[in-house]
């Protein structure tokens, strides 16, 4: 995989100017530093809460939700949002029962409705719709999962969705991984399609915000 396209530099004064978070919080933080799993981080968590605040969004469904650590992040905006759902869905059930614990100690147990599940699947049968639709699932899944979401998705509903600059791997013509395919087919599509209006954001590993019309 190629190297991190946003210099390490950036990428800390990004995360230093988002406002302190709970104890809690940083410890989810601490431990994806330790043990490497892919949170979204601090900035990219912040600019989604800051989204789901300027929608005035109450239904939010994650795709994807890891121990909760982005989860954490829609939860705070549902809540200050007057309440509502988040959906939280992974297909492991250690890392579900991890994010039940965080969340609960976050005060967000009324607000997220857990799912052990292919995330693709669970959207299927979730009735929607939703105000926001979060995507992180394993990356060669993002080209099938779009008409799914474009159906669950209300009209001028947010659709973000992770990792759309894939470490560089995007520019590296020699990589045929179905991760890599599955990001440049998934940013081909949602760009060139009518329905949506969609920008690349380069926060860390960049996120396509889109809006559907
Ligand atoms: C990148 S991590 C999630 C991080 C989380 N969104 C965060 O930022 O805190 C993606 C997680 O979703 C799981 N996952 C990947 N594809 C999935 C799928 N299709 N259905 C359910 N879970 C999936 C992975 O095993 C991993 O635990």
């Amino acid at each position: 995989m190629a190297e991190e396209l946003i210099s390490p530099q950036v990428r800390d004064y990004l995360d230093r100017l988002v406002p302190p978070r709970p104890a809690e919080m940083q410890a989810m933080e601490a431990y994806a530093r330790e043990t490497n799993f892919p949170i979204i981080g601090p900035a990219s968590g912040y600019f989604c809460y800051q989204i789901a605040r300027m929608l005035g969004a109450k239904r939010v469904f994650e795709l994807g939700s890891g121990y909760g650590y982005s989860t954490a992040w829609f939860a705070r905006a549902v809540q200050e949002n007057g309440g509502g759902t988040v959906h939280h869905v992974v297909w492991s059930d250690d890392l579900s029962q991890k994010a039940r614990k965080h969340l609960g100690a976050l005060g967000f147990g009324d607000i997220v409705q857990y799912r052990v599940s292919e995330a693709v699947q669970a959207l299927r049968e979730t009735a929607g719709p939703f105000d926001i639709i979060f995507n992180d699932i394993d990356k060669h899944g993002y080209p099938d999962s779009l008409p799914v979401i474009a159906e669950k998705l209300r009209s001028g509903g947010a659709l973000i969705i992770d990792n759309m600059l894939w470490h560089g791997g995007i520019f590296d013509e020699s990589d045929h991984s179905p991760d890599k395919e599955g990001v440049v087919k998934f940013t081909q599509m949602i760009t060139t399609d009518p329905g949506w209006i969609a920008t690349l954001v380069p926060i860390r590993d960049g996120l396509i915000v889109a809006y559907k019309k």
